[in-house]
């Protein structure tokens, strides 16, 4: 169960700042604010929220996680918090995985629910996953949250009560190719809108299903939003400019955490892309993006942070005019897994907002998500 980090924890709630003792009263000697706001810190499912959140967070969050059967009139205070925007009860999937931690990392920072429940792999046998959740600021200790693991076996049995607890919530999937259309068709039987940002599996019966399923879904196997982006800007290039680097080579490296086998997809993309868009030669196919995985070269070459030698993303793309007179070079350098978490938060955000207005189309890319201009 969930931990809120004890001595430490209490001493700096007394803090005051913007501490969880920080409140609207809602009496006029402030009474009934200030017993509110210390109750609900222990809030329903024994999650606590992290230290740093505000009184707005506590008042969206009371309301995500509480069943709507047993939702009575919120005091003051929480009505005034949740006017302004709603909060999400979002499950990450995939969990003890590296993306499904990042994505509930992410969930937090932003104000959301975190469903304490995640759809974990059948080769894991723990029961938990204790998430830590940094705060930021000098003077402020870990949160901790428990998150029950549901195994492939019992998901079925399992979600009609956690969709009681959460009826609204909407699935984040990091997971592994081979769950990606299993996965999907669970979520699908089950009435669950999602974000897919599981890679591999059969991409065309995953649409299909989506569609024909009438959920709301982003799927996108990038979910780092400003490299969807520049991928979009190379096609804008090429129907805007058609032929304006005709006849240039292109180079490509990439460099990967040295357990990653393959080539990027996301080098893939770009490529045919620019070949596709802009005419250039010198890359027939993946065996000519040259893949670095030695970890001294990445340093070296690509000057990647030793501390990132495990999980980091770098690309570059190198254009050569015939005469070699001229050289463009194109980057997009990633550290960590946090811009693919954010970007998954948004696409989130995105399901809510269109099906909150029954938007008829339901089936998403990411490219749909920039488009809509409400990223943060
Ligand atoms: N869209 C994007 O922007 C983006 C960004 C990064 C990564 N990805 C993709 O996301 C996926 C996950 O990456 P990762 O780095 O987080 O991998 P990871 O660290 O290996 O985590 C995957 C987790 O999913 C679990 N799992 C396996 N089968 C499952 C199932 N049927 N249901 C639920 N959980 C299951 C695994 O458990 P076991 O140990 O039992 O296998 C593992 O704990 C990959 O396909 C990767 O390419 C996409």
């Amino acid at each position: 169960m969930t931990t809120c980090g004890g001595a430490a924890q209490s001493q700096q709630r007394k803090r005051g700042g913007s501490s969880l003792l920080e409140f609207v009263p809602s009496s006029p000697d402030g009474r009934l604010g200030r017993q509110a706001s210390t109750r609900r810190h222990a809030l329903p499912n024994g999650l606590c929220a992290p230290q740093r959140l505000s009184r707005w967070t506590i008042g969206r969050r009371f309301r995500a996680l509480t069943p709507r059967s047993k939702r009575s009139t919120p005091p003051a205070f929480l009505l005034r918090a949740a006017s302004s925007e709603e909060s999400i009860a979002v499950m990450s999937n995939g969990l003890p995985g590296n993306m499904a931690a990042e994505v509930a990392a992410a969930v937090l920072r932003r104000g959301h629910t975190l469903v304490p429940y995640s759809l974990t792999g059948p080769g894991v046998t723990r029961a938990d996953y204790t998430l830590e959740v940094p705060t930021e600021g000098s003077n402020r200790a870990a949160t901790s949250l428990s998150v029950q693991l549901v195994k492939p076996a019992e998901r079925d049995a399992r979600m009609a009560d956690i969709l009681r607890q959460y009826p609204a919530l909407i699935c984040v999937d990091y997971t592994h190719p081979s769950a990606v259309n299993v996965n999907a068709e669970f979520y699908q039987r089950h009435r669950l809108d999602f974000v897919m940002g599981t890679t591999g599996g059969d991409r065309e019966r995953l649409l299909q299903s989506t569609r024909a399923s009438g959920v709301y879904a982003v799927i996108a196997p990038n979910m780092a939003k400003q490299i969807v982006a520049f991928q979009a800007m190379i096609d804008i290039l090429g129907r805007e400019f058609p032929g304006c680097f005709a006849g240039y080579r292109l180079q490509v490296s990439e460099s990967h955490q040295a357990t990653k086998a393959d080539t990027s997809g996301t080098a893939k993309a770009v490529v045919a892309a620019m070949v596709q868009r802009l005419g250039v030669t010198g890359v027939r196919d993946e065996r000519d993006i040259e893949r670095v995985r030695e970890p001294d070269e990445q340093v070296r070459r690509f000057g990647v942070p030793r501390e990132h030698l495990q999980g980091h993303a770098f690309h570059t793309y190198r254009l050569v005019s015939p005469d070699e007179s001229v050289a463009f070079e194109f980057q997009h350098n990633v550290c960590g897994r946090r811009v693919y978490a954010d970007g998954t938060v948004d696409a989130v955000e995105f399901v809510h907002r269109q099906r909150g207005k029954q938007a008829p189309t339901r089936v998403y890319d990411m490219m749909d998500v920039l488009r809509s201009g409400k990223m943060q």
